[in-house]
């Protein structure tokens, strides 16, 4: 009665891997629990998110072929147009996918490349605007644009308005250059060497997340997103204070795999850790959060 704050399964999205290069669904080692899952076992997975009732999935492909310009995210017929069909067809929540580059490029990085292998911001935001509209096209309800280019809100809003103006874009307002995705880049089997800091935001800036959440919602975000999600739980209060827009935030790999990894030495208790994060992360202002533990959260609040 007295509890200030709730956490029920319709705020949990699930993230989902989805590679077009498997015949069988694969674990990932360094995310116990969590597999990359081929087109057909996408479809229970899904089916499984409906009976937890969790708010929706987030879908992130990985291709069979990459190159320098990452041709297969925009492909209609590519792995993650298919995915987003595929659970468009069967999900009662949200279907969500990543727009963004890393998984489809051969140097991993989130856009293309200059000749000197700086990453071409303004020609990105032509690639972004083309995968967003296949996506929508594919049947996608809101599309995560993770890839912290800046105008890249605007760029996608602009290229969805003929016909596509009821998707919604999710913006990553604040994505920090963290150590916490290092398991992610196992689970699409990312190709980056040296790191993003040229184009995610420093772990150290609190004020700057402000500042592009402010541009963000100038060009037209619907959702605003915070990332990773404990180490910057003060930048999330922050910008669901300035803003009347839904702000969510993401518990990454690397917040899973650790309790995960110190639960099954018995250091931690699972289920403990599970429910404290996720209403931490609550409290601190997020209305909806993605998690790895979206399905056995759900189903212990359940
Ligand atoms: C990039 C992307 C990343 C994650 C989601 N989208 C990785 C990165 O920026 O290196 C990380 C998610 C996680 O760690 O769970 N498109």
């Amino acid at each position: 009665m007295l509890a200030e704050t709730t956490l029920r399964p319709e705020q949990l999205v699930l993230p989902l891997f989805v590679n077009e290069s498997l015949s069988e669904p694969r674990g990932i080692p360094s995310m116990p629990g969590v597999h990359q899952h081929t087109l057909t076992s996408l479809r229970p997975a899904v089916e499984e998110a409906n009976a937890a009732g969790i708010g929706g999935v987030m879908l992130f492909g990985v291709p069979a072929r990459r190159d320098a310009v990452g041709t297969a995210a925009c492909d209609p017929d590519g792995v993650l147009s298919r995915a987003i069909a595929v659970a468009a067809e069967v999900s009662d929540g949200l279907v969500m996918s990543d727009v963004c580059l890393d998984e489809f490029t051969d140097h991993g990085h989130c856009g293309v490349l200059r000749d000197d292998g700086s990453v071409d911001n303004d020609a990105t935001l032509e690639r972004y605007a083309e995968m967003a509209c296949v996506h929508a096209e594919a049947g996608a309800d809101v599309l995560g644009l993770s890839g912290m280019m800046d105008g890249q809100v605007g760029a996608v809003r602009d290229a969805l308005e003929p016909g596509h103006e009821d998707v919604a874009v999710l913006a990553y307002a604040a994505k920090y250059a963290s150590g916490w995705y290092g398991p992610f880049r196992d689970a699409v089997d990312s190709q980056l060497e040296g790191d993003r800091r040229t184009y995610q935001q420093d772990p150290a800036n609190r004020r700057e997340a402000r500042r592009e959440a402010a541009l963000d919602i100038d060009e037209g975000a619907d959702i605003l997103m915070v990332k990773p999600a404990l180490g910057y739980l003060d930048v999330l209060s922050d910008i669901a204070a300035m803003t009347d827009l839904p702000v969510w935030s993401y518990q990454v790999s690397g917040e899973y795999a650790a309790i995960e990894a110190a639960a099954a030495n018995g250091w931690l208790d699972r289920e403990t850790l599970m429910l404290e994060t996720l209403v931490g992360i609550r409290r601190a202002g997020a209305a909806a959060i993605l998690s790895y533990w979206a399905l056995p959260a759900a189903r212990l609040l359940s």
